[in-house]
């Protein structure tokens, strides 16, 4: 008897060890994704512009980047290559080379460019952070590199986050940033007046996260846009970053985060899709199971996006290519993680499939 169950334990040892290295197989193998179909997104939709955050080192002619961009994508986000800690480095020393190769692709490809971003406390380089001048002075900084960048992307950058999260994520307050503490309370309104000056064609975004499930942030966001429109301070749009999982936030608290948007007549970018797999990381690889679900939760967000008035849609902007780009890994120090359309052999993944339904 001792002898039969030792057999069995090994016997079915040895099939749950072939099944799961069947299962990494597949995966490694991407086998999991071969029926995936192959339509392009932007051959999906005539109403807004689906967008690729993109880096320059990687859009050389025929790189992989390039050719899925060419065929999926209308639009495009500097991931990071436009921000003032990359422009503008030292005082008066404007660093223009990636940006520049970023609107210069566009351009060659008929790519709409999404200016990200003018003014976020995370991209503010050193000798601003630590300014030694004036508040004054600080603010003519300021008023120069808005003005600066808007008029070298005049016409060929259709819209800016001018300011990308400026509301606390608690408290329904200001964050005490060096713009707030220097140039006053009422600097986003300022930022987004040297922006229309700048460039008056350009249409100008307040982004931020977690604006589905933060009502206090989502309360004080709305309430500074009603102020804006108030005083007839420039505001077109809102970003919706979006940075998300399988799990949150539910279709109902995205519907009437995006209704809110809607009501404020503004036009909505969700700016930063991506969906995380594995946000309480008990998965080792991405499973057929979480697979479905993220891509139910992509055709879920597609569709909410997709149905909302054409007046008030602009882009929905994926936040990578392939996902082992994804910001979240360094993020979370954790390469457990499968959020984007893309596995890391560029094969579509079911995600892609479902933002595709999620436009049908
Ligand atoms: O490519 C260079 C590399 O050559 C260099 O050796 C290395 C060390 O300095 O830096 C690399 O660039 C980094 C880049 O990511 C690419 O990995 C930058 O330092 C790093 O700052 C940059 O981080 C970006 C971050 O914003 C800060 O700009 C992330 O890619 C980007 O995904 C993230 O995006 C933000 C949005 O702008 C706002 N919403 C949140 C989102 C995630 O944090």
């Amino acid at each position: 008897m001792f002898i039969k169950s030792v057999f069995n334990m090994l016997f079915f040892t040895v099939i749950f060890m072939t099944c799961s290295e069947k299962e990494k197989t597949l995966q490694e193998e991407n086998i999991i994704n071969i029926t995936e179909p192959k339509t392009p997104l932007k051959n999906a939709t005539k109403t807004f512009f689906v967008g690729m955050a993109v880096r320059a080192n990687r859009l050389e002619d025929g790189s992989e980047y390039d050719k899925i961009i060419k065929r999926e994508y209308e639009s495009i986000t500097a991931e990071y290559e436009m921000k003032m800690n990359v422009i503008l480095p030292s005082k008066g020393n404007y660093n223009w080379s990636n940006a520049d190769k970023i609107v210069d692709y566009a351009i060659a490809n008929g790519l709409n460019v999404h200016g990200h971003a003018l003014i976020w406390h995370e991209s503010t380089p050193e000798w601003l952070e630590n300014y030694s001048g004036t508040d004054e002075e600080f603010e003519q900084e300021i008023k120069e590199y808005i003005t600066n960048v808007l008029q070298r992307y005049k016409g060929k950058v259709t819209s800016w986050d001018v300011i990308n999260e400026g509301v606390n994520n608690s408290g329904g307050t200001l964050r005490n940033t060096v713009f707030r503490q220097r140039m006053g309370d009422d600097y986003m309104a300022k930022c987004l007046q040297f922006a229309r000056d700048a460039d008056p064609n350009a249409m100008l975004f307040y982004n931020d996260y977690g604006m589905c499930t933060n009502i206090s942030k989502q309360n004080k966001v709305f309430d500074l846009v009603a102020d804006w429109k108030n005083r007839n301070i420039p505001i077109d749009g809102i970003g919706y970053q979006m940075h998300i999982s399988y799990l949150k936030p539910i279709r109902q608290q995205i519907e009437i985060a995006t209704d809110r948007a809607i009501a404020s007549d503004l036009l909505l970018h969700y700016s930063e899709l991506d969906i995380r797999t594995n946000p309480n990381n008990d998965i080792t690889v991405l499973t057929e199971e979480r697979a479905i679900a993220q891509k139910l939760k992509y055709k879920e967000v597609v569709q909410i996006y997709n149905s909302i008035p054409t007046k008030n849609q602009y882009a929905l902007t994926i936040w990578g290519m392939k996902d082992d780009d994804s910001w979240l890994l360094p993020h979370h120090n954790n390469d457990n993680e499968w959020p984007l359309l893309y596995d890391k052999s560029f094969d579509f993944k079911k995600a892609h499939t479902g933002f595709l339904e999620g436009l049908n």
